[in-house]
């Protein structure tokens, strides 16, 4: 399975420490940068890592910003990606289950990276149950204009 990972400079450290993480437990990890703490600007890392997922050259993406509010919402702007904020264990799988998140998101500033490992462990190996939960996340496509459904 392959992950892209990205972040501003609030999410640089935490970024470092789960692509080891990561590599250690065999994923294949394209790290988008930012590749410093210097301040850098949430969107443009938000753009890398969702175009890896839209070409389909990674299977999930990862993002950190100091929040994780700004780089959520600049990757929820792309039809397709469905970035959640993952805040607790259980959100982690819910994300999976019900609304088939293609990135996971956290706050940098807001938790600690064990944390972010625990929850990475459970988005990473939940599924999508689909059902009513496929038919709800195409209706975020249709009402936001997009007729090619899914992904
Ligand atoms: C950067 O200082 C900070 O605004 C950013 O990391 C993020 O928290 C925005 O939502």
């Amino acid at each position: 399975m392959k992950v892209a990972i990205g972040a501003d400079h609030g999410g640089f450290d935490a970024k470092e420490k789960l692509i080891t993480y990561l590599k250690n437990k065999g994923y294949a990890v394209a790290d988008m940068g930012t590749n410093s703490s210097e301040s850098v600007d949430y969107p443009d890392f938000a753009e890398k890592v969702c175009q890896e997922i839209l070409q389909q050259k990674a299977d999930f993406g990862i993002l950190i910003c100091g929040t994780g509010i700004g780089i959520s919402i600049a990757a929820n702007r792309h039809v397709g990606i469905r970035a959640a904020l993952l805040y607790n264990d259980e959100t982690a799988a819910l994300a999976r289950q019900h609304n088939n998140a293609n990135i996971a998101v956290f706050g940098g500033r807001m938790m600690s990276v064990d944390d972010m490992e625990k929850r990475l462990d459970i988005f990473l190996n939940t599924g999508f149950e689909g059902g009513r939960h496929l038919r709800r996340i195409e209706k975020i496509d249709v009402y936001g204009g997009c007729s090619n459904v899914g992904l």
